[in-house]
């Protein structure tokens, strides 16, 4: 039997939250998690200010605490940027790296995403790598070739299983309320682990999560897709009970 890794439902709060209410979603979403405990890992990627409060909250939960970004140096003059040393040191155990909002908004490249992964792993965080076609690629038959060269250019040699986890976000997807089938989802996860195969050790301990409008209406036939270990969630995981619904509707 080949190994399969435990799913992970990651929350990913975006540009979300004051302290106030980023406490009491935490909180909540703590309690729910000690009552009816996931057959998952749970991971909350509040905004950056949040992170000390929400870490505290999340402490002795089993809930892991993660961040939306960070830098690829160390430290120095970079003004407004984070570095990964940081993240560990507030309690990251993950960051989100080459989410298509910042490959967007700010131009990242997957050279510059790679490096933020080499920074992250070095640290010791693990990295979440968003990779996922636009929607003018899925209708011209490109989407595979364009996810390929984002996992060839943004995954660093000597990348290992458990620090890296990829989500698959088709960006069309994302916030729209629309999904793809779950064909084509099972094919796409499928030919990621063949990519990572051609690069990495034991292609099949990665963890492949799919992200773009999972809800809990819909999580459980995601999840239960052969080769998606999880769920990369915006929009949904900003509520608490729809948020523990998807996590519940692993295993
Ligand atoms: P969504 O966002 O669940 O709101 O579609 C997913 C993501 O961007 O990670």
């Amino acid at each position: 039997m080949p190994h399969t890794p435990r799913p992970l439902i990651a929350g990913n709060w975006k540009m979300n939250g004051l302290r106030e209410t980023g406490q009491a979603l935490a909180r909540k979403i703590v309690q729910q998690h000690h009552e009816a405990p996931p057959l998952a890992d749970l991971l909350l990627c509040p905004p950056a200010t949040l992170l000390d409060v929400v870490g505290a909250t999340l402490e002795k939960s089993g809930i892991f605490l993660g961040a939306q970004d960070c830098h690829h140096e160390e430290k120095g003059a970079h003004t407004g940027d984070i570095s990964a040393d940081m993240l560990m040191d507030i309690g990251c155990r993950f960051v989100i790296l080459g989410h298509s909002e910042r490959r967007g908004e700010h131009e990242e490249t997957d050279r510059a995403i790679a490096e933020k992964v080499k920074a992250a792993h070095g640290a010791g965080l693990a990295a979440i790598v968003c990779v996922g076609e636009s929607a003018v690629e899925r209708k011209a038959g490109t989407a595979m070739a364009a996810i390929e060269s984002q996992l060839n250019g943004s995954l660093p040699e000597g990348s290992k299983a458990e620090k890296t986890i990829i989500a698959y976000e088709p960006i069309w997807a994302i916030g729209s309320g629309l999904t793809p089938n779950c064909d084509d989802i099972q094919a796409v996860h499928a030919q990621i682990r063949v990519n990572l195969g051609k690069r990495f050790k034991s292609p099949e301990s990665f963890r492949i999560l799919y992200g773009g409008s999972v809800t809990a209406q819909n999580a459980p036939e995601i999840l239960s897709i052969s080769g998606v270990n999880g769920a990369l969630v915006g929009g949904a995981s900003l509520d608490a009970e729809a948020f523990c619904k998807i996590a519940e509707s692993c295993g």
